[in-house]
């Protein structure tokens, strides 16, 4: 590098003038992209190589490489390329809990934010939440491998999650002697496959990371390659906010500043649109409208704010609206509804389960959503479509989606505020899923509650008691069946109006469809909740006695409903005491193989973490244990 070199000039400016620098720096666009590729394909070594040239690397980076170069007795001297990129690959490993690492750095034009997302498979959940803010994909490509199915999987990925630009790096060019066939074959195998998921437009470019080969300039081992090099390209591209000025005005309220009682601000990122004070809006999904008073801002009040702006606004009128509702022009309303069809790209490690209630995060609201078996998985090589009833890490499938409420929203294809959505596992917290709506199904604005007339409280009041579900939980042959059908035998006595759910009588009817795999137990629990659901619609207390060995479905009933009307009794049998009794000769089929799937042997049982009523069937007997319902039912 020599003095000549614009980069260099930089850096000296930040030695001489701190303040024309930083000066100098806000007035550069900002370029944010990310780096995919797989385990091997050199992606520290690119990412070291950008940063190195640039000579802008974070400070705090700085000093860890700076004090590792110590401890390595290379005191006083300057980072040398091997050490960033070592330095970066260690952070990468110790880092198992950094999903994306984001890395800033500088050129003259542009200042750049690079996530950097580990290659490996189980990983594509890293490169969604890159790839969510990104302008730019950089797909690395081992020149010696060529296109993978992960370079396949990465592309259709940034494809699918809006990303205009996309660079193919063909890397570790130097391995292949810049041999100029090897780089057009794998552009033109790439080409074909970019044509056929919809990539209008790509840029290929032949680098060495580690040589530094059409980087920042074009290498003379390449003198076939007319360019653009790498960081000139990244210093070109086009980045201005997509958000769509034009369309109607849309804004997900992400929070409410109430300071105090004569003031209420609506705070946002503007979504699409435009606003002015006196304009017309609707809460959605609530519908209520009201007119902007003002937009509010630290240099004072403003006449117009757009898409891409995070904005306060004040309204009018006294009406209800909270974080997570959407604030839209009045005249051109959102679609609100509670059903969808979605791409959805599962990234767990533990299988979609379909019927379970997931947590869906879309826009600035979270609410309770259960996703419907695939219509199919896309096969990323191919566009295939596979029958598929879940989806496996990592797959890429299409299906139906029910939200718990209305909620507005609009296709991802217009609009990726409003379109795109998170799914989160209730029990363990982890981010499973990323989708993005295709449109809201008919069924769901066509299918509207009927009022009747004769409603719950007239049933309950007929029979002059309050409905309640006895939800029993526990192995098999733990002692469920036995202790409902005393429970029931005793409320009967007290007349009591009563219906007992047994798993086994159960599965002869309404659910001899279902076996035990942990779907059909899923969709086995979601039919029991609804039908106690009705019944206790109709006024009765219901007792049910299945395994039930989910939290998550267990918990989906209790949310079904009213407040304290269900109660979760675990039958807690240790599984030798259960095995033990063997009263159904299962447990010995189970362990001779001869029984798949068996609760306790190999399919899980997760015990209630906080049942309203516990029974150790080891110290209660069946007839102490039903007193003790009974008397927590009816004090
Ligand atoms: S649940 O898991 O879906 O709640 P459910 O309570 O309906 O199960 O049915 C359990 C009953 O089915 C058991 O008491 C047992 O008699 C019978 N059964 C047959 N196969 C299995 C199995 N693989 N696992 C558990 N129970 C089984």
């Amino acid at each position: 590098m020599t003095t000549q070199d614009p980069i260099y000039k930089t850096d000296a400016l930040i030695a001489e003038n701190i303040e024309a620098y930083l000066e100098a720096h806000q007035h550069k666009t900002m370029l944010r992209f990310i780096t995919c590729g797989s385990v091997d394909d050199g992606k520290s070594t690119l990412i070291g190589r950008l940063l190195y040239d640039s000579k802008m690397i974070f400070e705090d980076q700085l000093a860890t490489l700076q004090a590792d170069s110590r401890k390595m007795g290379t005191q006083g001297q300057e980072i040398d390329f091997a050490l960033l990129v070592d330095g970066l690959a260690a952070e990468r490993e110790q880092g198992i809990t950094i999903d994306v690492a984001y890395r800033f750095f500088a050129t003259e034009k542009r200042k750049f934010i690079v996530a950097d997302t580990p290659g490996h498979e189980q990983y594509t959940r890293n490169m969604v939440t890159g790839a969510s803010t990104a302008d730019l994909a950089v797909i690395l490509i081992d020149a010696r491998k060529g296109v993978l199915t992960q370079t396949r999987r990465h592309s259709y990925l940034a494809h699918l999650l809006g990303i205009r630009h996309i660079v193919l790096a063909v890397n570790k060019m130097d391995l292949v002697d810049y041999d100029r066939t090897v780089f057009e074959r794998i552009r033109d195998d790439y080409a074909a496959f970019a044509r056929s998921i919809g990539i209008a437009d790509f840029t290929a470019i032949p680098i060495s990371g580690f040589k530094g080969d059409n980087i920042t300039g074009l290498s003379a081992n390449t003198p076939w390659f007319e360019g653009p090099a790498l960081l000139p390209h990244l210093e070109g591209v086009e980045v201005e906010d997509t958000r769509d000025q034009a369309g109607p005005f849309r804004m997900p309220v992400q929070w409410v500043n109430r300071p105090n009682l004569d003031f209420r601000g609506f705070c946002g990122l503007i979504a699409s649109g435009q606003v002015r004070p006196g304009d017309a809006v609707r809460v959605l999904p609530s519908g209520k409208t009201s007119k902007i008073a003002r937009i509010v801002s630290l240099d004072g009040d403003r006449d117009l704010a757009v898409a891409g702006e995070s904005v306060t606004l004040t309204l009018e009128d006294e009406i209800d609206c909270s974080r997570g509702q959407v604030l839209v022009a009045a005249q051109a309303p959102l679609e609100v509804a509670d059903q969808f069809e979605a791409t959805i790209v599962w990234m767990d490690e533990a299988e979609m389960v379909p019927g379970r209630a997931y947590w869906l995060k879309i826009g600035t609201q979270t609410v309770s959503a259960t996703i419907h078996a695939p219509k199919y998985e896309v096969n990323v090589n191919t566009q295939e479509h596979l029958a598929k009833k879940t989806l496996d890490l990592n797959a890429i499938g299409v299906a139906v989606v029910t939200t718990d409420r209305q909620i507005p929203f609009a296709p991802y294809a217009e609009n990726r505020d409003l379109g795109g959505f998170i799914l989160i596992d209730k029990h363990t917290n982890h981010t499973v899923a990323a989708g993005m709506i295709h449109f809201a199904l008919r069924r769901a604005q066509n299918i509207h509650w009927q009022a009747t007339d004769i409603g719950r409280a007239h049933h309950a009041a007929m029979k002059n008691q309050k409905p309640a579900v006895l939800w029993l939980t526990g192995l098999s042959g733990s002692g469920k069946s036995t202790i409902a059908n005393i429970v029931e035998r005793k409320l009967a006595r007290m007349n009591r109006h009563t219906f007992l759910l047994d798993g086994d009588n159960v599965r002869h009817g309404l659910n001899k469809d279902l076996g035990f795999t942990e779907a059909d137990r899923v969709e086995n629990i979601r039919r029991v909740g609804e039908v106690a659901k009705l019944m206790t619609d109709a006024g009765l207390i219901v007792i049910t006695a299945f395994i039930s060995p989910f939290r998550s479905e267990r918990e989906m009933v209790r949310g079904m409903m009213q407040p304290g009307e269900f109660l979760e009794v675990f039958v807690d049998t240790p599984l030798d005491v259960a095995e033990g009794r063997d009263v159904k000769g299962l447990y010995a089929k189970a362990r001779a193989g001869q029984l798949k799937n068996f609760t306790g042997i190999d399919s899980p049982y997760e015990a209630p973490e906080a049942p309203e009523i516990r029974i150790d069937t080891t110290e209660t007997s069946a007839e102490e244990a039903a007193d003790l319902i009974i008397a927590r039912l009816i004090p």
